[in-house]
């Protein structure tokens, strides 16, 4: 366990980084400093980086809805996150062409809602499409086949403007920030006799530190390049539709509406009047043919919306609210993950590091919604004994283990193939 003044260097200002900053200066940490390659928080590299994201409590497994309880409860009390959170609920269905797999999915994320002593009460089951249509007066769409349940206990959180509340936070306690491509961009760790003595940026500055902890969301194999295909950077395409100040404020308080096969909008941003769209999917990996790991592209190589994701889309507003189906789509991108075969996530040391580096990633997309309590899981990691992850499904996974699964297309969860970014690039982009 370090002392509480030891220097303890935090690379990444996403989610999970940010809310570690936070956790240990409140268990007393001192000495904390934190590195970004983006000159702004929130960065544009942060998955989080982003309008919205959807706070659900169910899962399919009890564990994480237990933890996502938590992290509501946080979210609705904690004087830095409240105002970012919106309990709007959240109308989780699928559409009446949905592939049976998808279908079987929502059902278990149902029961999980419907069996929980805290959330069971907030949900209203929801089984014809002329319900839906009756109670959400708003969309003037059909929701053809549509099926479900609404989930008042859910909703979502403004991620960008949580991840700048979260920044000023920790900067006024005390967290250094270093920020931008020469002072905030970690080019590597620094090891002596195997354990870490810091990380060098890219301007060549060394910046020494008795524990590292490496929060880089979806580029932490570039750092931890023992990881190899434990995650798998990978991307979702992300879109908006330009409002005018009277649609704003007529869809306001509209539930967070997704359909598992098309994908999900939010309420939209009264300050942007964006509607922000995701339409899901098997997601998109960038895979280095030399080693065969996917690590993110540039900006640049991600500012565009594949055809197939724009289908989806506009069949998405087709179905619930068809005047804006042909709207054009402004702000498109993909947006970046670390993904793990079986969408855990990963909070341990590195292996063979003498306890001076911690792995917080693998957030299989389903991350920020723990923004408010992440941090106290590595919190939790330090000053536990033994320098090993007391939760298994959270530890590093050997080699061995991965044998024993496959690439998260087979998470039930998931719909749709993954396919390369090369191949649904449009050329100009491709250079
Ligand atoms: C389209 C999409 C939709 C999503 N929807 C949801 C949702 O609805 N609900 C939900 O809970 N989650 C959702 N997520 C997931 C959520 O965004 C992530 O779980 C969360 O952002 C992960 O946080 P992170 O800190 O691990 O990574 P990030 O937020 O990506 O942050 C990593 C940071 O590390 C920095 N970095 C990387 N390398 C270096 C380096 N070498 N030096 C310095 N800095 C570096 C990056 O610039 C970045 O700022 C979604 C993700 C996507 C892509
Ligand atoms: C924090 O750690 C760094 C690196 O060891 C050191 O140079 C600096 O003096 C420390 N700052 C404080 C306030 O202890």
């Amino acid at each position: 366990m370090p002392e509480k003044s030891s220097p303890i260097i935090i690379v990444g200002a996403g989610a999970f980084g940010l809310s570690t900053a936070l956790h240990l200066t409140q268990k007393g940490y001192s000495n904390i400093t934190v590195f970004e390659k983006d000159n702004q928080i929130p960065a544009r590299y942060s998955a989080a980086n982003d309008l919205n994201k959807i706070v659900r409590a169910e899962y399919e497994d009890d564990f994480y809805t237990d933890l996502t309880v938590k992290a509501i409860e946080a979210w609705k009390s904690n004087p830095i996150f409240k105002p970012h959170f919106h309990q709007t609920g959240f109308l989780h269905c699928v559409s009446g062409t949905c592939p049976e797999k998808a279908v079987g999915t929502m059902k278990r994320f149902r029961a999980a809602a419907e069996r929980h002593p805290k959330i069971k009460s907030h949900v209203v089951p929801l089984d014809k499409d002329s319900t839906i249509r009756h109670r959400f007066w708003q969309f003037n769409g059909q929701f053809p086949g549509w099926n479900g349940y609404l989930n008042q206990f859910d909703g979502y959180a403004h991620s960008a403007n949580a991840l700048a509340g979260v920044y000023r936070a920790t900067q006024a306690a005390g967290v250094r920030f270093f920020l931008g491509e020469q002072n905030g961009a970690v080019q590597e760790i620094l090891y002596s006799n195997g354990k870490a003595t810091g990380v060098k940026t890219a301007n060549g500055r060394v910046h020494h530190a008795s524990l590292v902890i490496v929060a880089a969301g979806a580029a932490a194999g570039k750092l931890v390049s023992k990881l190899g295909t434990q995650i798998v950077a990978k991307s979702w395409s992300v879109a908006h539709v330009q409002l005018t100040d009277e649609e704003t404020s007529a869809l306001r308080s509209i539930p967070v509406t997704y359909a598992r096969d098309l994908g999900f909008l939010f309420e939209p941003d009264p300050k942007t009047n964006l509607l922000k769209l995701c339409p899901m999917g098997g997601g998109f990996v960038n895979t280095d043919p030399a080693s065969g790991v996917s690590y993110p592209p540039s900006l640049e190589q991600s500012a565009f919306l594949p055809k197939e994701d724009e289908e989806r889309i506009r069949k998405l507003l087709a179905h619930t609210l068809p005047a804006l189906a042909n709207r054009p789509l402004v702000h498109k991108f993909l947006c970046w993950f670390a993904d793990t075969s079986d969408s855990d996530f990963i909070i341990d040391y590195v292996p063979e590091t003498s306890g001076s580096v911690i792995l917080l990633s693998g957030d299989s997309g389903h991350g920020f919604k723990m923004f408010p309590i992440v941090g106290s899981w590595a919190g939790d990691l330090i000053e536990s004994s033994g320098n090993q992850q007391a939760i298994p499904r959270w530890r590093w996974k050997t080699p061995a283990a991965k044998g024993s699964t496959s690439w998260g297309g087979d998470v039930s969860w998931r719909l749709g193939d993954t396919k390369e970014l090369s191949e649904v690039q449009p050329r100009k982009a491709k250079l």
